[in-house]
């Protein structure tokens, strides 16, 4: 049986959704995404997901489609094919199809929604807890990281990169500063020192990032954001990369040299515990 998603307002077989030619997203990657953990049958940090989409639909000057609780409907449909499975959501929303393709804005089009989900992989999971390698390369992308754009193909040439060179991820940086991987968020760890580079226009404000700086808080873990040079990185005792999909990777190697004793840190450890005790919270109901 075909995935089920959901495209403008209807449930279908994802090899039965279509779009059009002329659609905005695909001549000119005109629009914007979320990607939403889904633990225990409930979508984690749900509120934090539709905040961001709302900035990045305003960013992008989209109206949102729908109100938060259509969007929680759509989403909890979908989630019913797998139950008691983690899954991972996906949310896009473009611009919608012109008749003819013009880079001006027509105001009047209807946007494209397109909603689906997907199994998280256990596997994986598993691998990316014992360690990943990671590159440095220059930030190529354009000033508006912030934005959570479909517009990915800087993201996908520097993570191709990155494969090349055997890592699993690119850590960008701008002007000397490391600020994010290319789908990940950046910490180090340095004398017992949690850093993670401040959020602005050059990184995406990550859900998973603003999570662990929750916990740190509550934990007394001593943290700050701040800038991180290209010397600090390569210093760094723990370097980690989080995102929705993958919470926290330890890196082990950086540039094919090894990060700490090449395995996951101390403070990576306490983290994780206090990552997994959340989630169990989460799942129990206990926390939203
Ligand atoms: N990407 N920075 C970039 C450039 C990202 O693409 C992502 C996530 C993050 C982490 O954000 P969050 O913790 O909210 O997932 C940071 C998603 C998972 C993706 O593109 O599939």
């Amino acid at each position: 049986m075909h995935n089920q998603v959901y495209l403008n307002g209807r449930f279908l077989p994802q090899n039965e959704a279509h779009v059009s030619v002329m659609d905005r997203g695909f001549l000119f990657a005109d629009g914007v995404y979320e990607v939403i953990p889904v633990y225990g049958g409930r979508l984690f940090r749900l509120q934090e997901h539709l905040q961001r989409l709302h900035n990045s639909l305003a960013a992008i000057e989209i109206n949102s489609p729908l109100n938060d609780s259509q969007w929680e409907d759509i989403l909890h449909k979908l989630m019913a094919q797998y139950p008691g499975q983690d899954q991972s959501v996906y949310v896009q929303i473009t611009r919608g199809a012109d008749s003819k393709r013009d880079h001006s804005i027509n105001p009047h089009l209807t946007p494209t929604v397109f909603c689906s989900t997907s199994p998280l992989s256990d596997s994986r999971t598993a691998a990316v807890r014992k360690g990943i390698r990671a590159i440095t390369l220059d930030d190529n992308r354009w000033t508006r990281c912030d934005i959570k754009a479909i517009a990915l193909l800087a993201n996908v040439l520097l993570k191709q990169e990155a494969s090349r060179r055997n890592a699993l991820e690119a850590i960008l940086l701008r002007d000397g500063k490391a600020q994010e991987g290319s789908a990940s968020n950046l910490f180090i760890v340095t004398d017992g020192l949690l850093i993670t580079p401040p959020t602005g226009n050059c990184l995406l404000s990550g859900v998973t990032r603003d999570l662990i700086l929750q916990l740190a808080d509550e934990q007394d873990i001593r943290y700050q954001e701040s800038d991180v040079s290209l010397p600090q990185l390569q210093q760094a005792d723990e370097i980690w990369l989080t995102s929705s999909t993958r919470e926290i990777m330890p890196v082990t190697f950086l540039d094919d040299k090894a990060v700490g004793n090449a395995a996951p840190g101390a403070l990576w450890h306490i983290m994780m515990q206090h990552y997994q005790h959340y989630k169990a919270l989460f799942i129990a109901g206990e926390v939203d």
